[in-house]
């Protein structure tokens, strides 16, 4: 892994990466995060680590990458805004990340709901937001950050479905320099969705989406719902237009259905 000078000294922003705490191998990026959150690390401070033992995804799965390849990292963040913004959250991170990402590849990417960040219809990017509140407020959010950089093979479950910047640009790519381009991002855009305004952010998030208009499976844990995706609620929920009726989802992994 880099060190932290060296991570450092690719960094342009101010607040974003500017407390670095960099790991060969940890359980979780998100653990630790947390850990030091409660602890009151400030905002913008990462933890990033090579190789994860117990990576975190979402709906309790395992995040699996390889070593010596990918990024790994997580960001803490504390807004003041009220936590029904929490869900609006996700399109920040997927949106800055994507802005980085583009000019480095050379491809526009693809955004997921809530949060998958693809290319050529496979993910390579998945995000894990994890945060505490009191009354209305965060104590602290956890921006856990899975990015295959230069993974070349995926197997298993993951072959056709899962991919990397390497693979669908044909060439590898610096982490350090995909790393500061993202921290850039997301501190460009944290000027305004620190303040509660998330306009700029779905905005790019809505240009990158591809499920709009189209025919999509909503998987919950006791439930599976057909059904067109119309548009984003006001607190980042899915509109979904079902056979009894409009639906808003705010949690699910979607599918496109058979069109
Ligand atoms: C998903 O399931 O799509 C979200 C995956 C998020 C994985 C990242 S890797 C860095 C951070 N630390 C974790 O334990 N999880 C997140």
């Amino acid at each position: 892994m880099y060190s932290e000078k060296e991570l450092q000294g690719g960094l342009t922003t101010k607040v974003f990466g500017r407390k670095l705490y960099v790991y060969d191998s940890i359980d979780s990026t998100n653990a630790c995060a947390k850990t030091f959150a409660t602890k009151g690390a400030e905002e913008g401070t990462v933890v990033i680590a090579d190789h994860q033992t117990a990576g975190r995804g979402r709906f309790g799965r395992t995040w699996l990458a390889e070593s010596g390849s990918n990024l790994l990292f997580s960001v803490i963040i504390r807004p003041t805004f009220s936590k029904d913004k929490f869900g609006l959250l996700s399109f920040f991170a997927s949106a800055g990340i994507a802005l980085a990402i583009e000019p480095v590849t050379g491809k526009q990417c693809e955004c997921k709901w809530p949060n998958d960040i693809l290319l050529n219809d496979r993910k390579f990017c998945g995000i894990l937001m994890e945060t505490t509140f009191q009354k209305n407020k965060f104590d602290y959010i956890i921006i856990g950050i899975g990015l295959n950089v230069n993974q070349r093979n995926f197997l298993g479950d993951l072959a056709g479905k899962a991919t990397s910047l390497s693979r669908e640009c044909g060439r590898e790519l610096d982490r350090r320099s995909v790393f500061c381009e993202i921290m850039s991002s997301l501190e460009l855009l944290y000027k305004d969705v620190s303040r509660g305004d998330f306009n700029k952010v779905l905005k790019e998030w809505k240009v990158r989406a591809t499920i709009f208009g189209k025919r999509i499976t909503v998987t919950q844990t006791a439930s599976v719902i057909d059904g067109i995706a119309n548009d984003l609620a006001a607190d980042g929920g899915l509109v979904v237009e079902t056979k009894s009726g409009q639906r808003v989802f705010h949690a699910g992994e979607v599918t496109l259905a058979a069109q």
